[in-house]
């Protein structure tokens, strides 16, 4: 794993990778590559330049239904998983008094969306509770998971806690009552290896900026049979049959849910990147990131006045922690003047810090290009902002 492909990392310590990753030379060249040599619309102009994009953003979309074992035709391109989420939200069918099932620990991607169309249509929205020890309580999962529920929406890996949720069992007992099950895969797809068939989700969504890829660009699978049930979400260009002047009528999945000119730079830059995590292979990734988180919690749990805010076992290497008697805001921002980057705040999930009773938490993030010298670094940087406020 070459830290060198990524121009950005030479002078920092980047440890935000849960808000978005860096972009290798490889992805970076591709954008440039693609405006330099195929720039064109896709789908329309019966020339040269036109096939050319439009095999790249098709091979793209191969490549990204190879990536979680899935169909090509079951690949939807969005902007994110907030877009993708917002389209499962409008799209499927909930009526007054259906219920859809969350978890205290949703992005609020995967909370806003819902409250919404529950308000829209009298619907309501019920969270499975996280215990003590930072995991879903999954009794509670089983009495909430009802015949009344219509939809469970689950992230897979925490973007706060880092917690590993068992999604393979939630979907069992979606799929147990007829409820549809979506998997918010941002921050899991880009660090573990994803097979939806294994999972057996109806839907999946992630981002492309989460893996290396740029922003703008993100993928919503669902099984073909059920996106073949689903209403358009946008209406125009790319996406019709025919147009009369009276009516309309659609084109097939996936390009009924691609209205307009797509991203198709963003596509470009996806198909690289996902190209490039597969040369070193998302095993190899996942066993790196398992070592460099077990020695960064090693590490951070011997500073006094550090509590790590996730679970032990069965976790991503995402590390929440407080720092005793220091804002988040201020050990971030003096981890800053060291080169070091991380976050702090409420990290999107509002709701999940004031059930911990935090207003905020530091948060380092990892991906397969950091190094046990970046842990080093956090945690001589940690120790400069005690000193600060000692
Ligand atoms: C778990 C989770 N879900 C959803 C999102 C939203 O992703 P995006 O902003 O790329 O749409 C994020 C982003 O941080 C996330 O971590």
């Amino acid at each position: 794993m070459n830290k060198d492909d990524f121009p950005i990392l030479k002078d920092i310590t980047y440890l935000d990778n849960s808000a978005t990753t860096q972009k290798p030379r490889q992805v970076i060249a591709a954008i440039a590559d693609f405006y330099e040599a195929s720039n064109s619309n896709v789908h329309r102009g019966v020339n040269r330049l036109a096939e050319k994009a439009t095999m790249l953003y098709e091979k793209a979309r191969e490549a990204a239904a190879r990536f979680i074992n899935a169909e090509t035709a079951e690949i939807i391109f969005t902007k994110g998983t907030t877009e993708s989420i917002n389209f499962l939200a409008a799209r499927l069918p909930i009526e007054k008094g259906d219920e859809i099932v969350l978890s205290e620990m949703e992005h609020h991607s995967n909370i806003v969306p819902w409250q919404q169309v529950a308000k829209e249509k009298g619907a309501v929205v019920k969270y499975i509770p996280v215990k003590e020890n930072f995991i879903l309580d999954m009794d509670k999962a089983r009495e909430l998971i009802t015949e009344k529920t219509k939809v469970v929406s689950i992230v897979h890996m925490s973007n706060v806690l880092g917690t590993i949720n068992p999604v393979k069992d939630i979907c069992r007992m979606a799929h147990a009552v007829g409820a549809v099950f979506i998997v918010d895969a941002a921050q899991s797809v880009p660090h573990l290896k994803t097979d939806i068939k294994d999972l057996d989700c109806d839907y999946l969504v992630f981002s492309g900026h989460k893996m290396c890829g740029p922003t703008g660009i993100g993928v919503l699978y669902g099984k073909k049979e059920l996106l073949e049930k689903l209403e358009p979400y946008q209406y125009g260009g790319g996406m019709i049959d025919e147009v009369s002047y009276e009516r309309s009528t659609w084109t097939e999945v996936p390009s009924k849910f691609e209205a307009g000119t797509p991203n198709i730079a963003g596509a470009a830059g996806l198909l690289a990147a996902i190209e490039y995590l597969e040369e070193i292979g998302m095993d190899t990734i996942q066993e790196y990131e398992h070592g460099l988180m077990t020695y960064a919690l090693q590490k951070l749990e011997t500073i006094k006045g550090l509590k790590i805010i996730g679970p032990q076992d069965n976790r991503g290497a995402v590390i929440s922690f407080t720092l005793e008697g220091i804002h988040p805001h201020d050990v971030s921002e003096i981890l800053d003047r060291e080169n070091i980057m991380v976050r702090g705040g409420h990290h999107c999930a509002m709701p999940l810090m004031k059930k911990l009773g935090v207003s905020g938490t530091t948060r380092a993030s990892f991906y397969f290009y950091n190094t046990k010298e970046d842990v080093d670094a956090l945690v001589s940087g940690i120790s400069k902002v005690q000193e600060v406020f000692a």
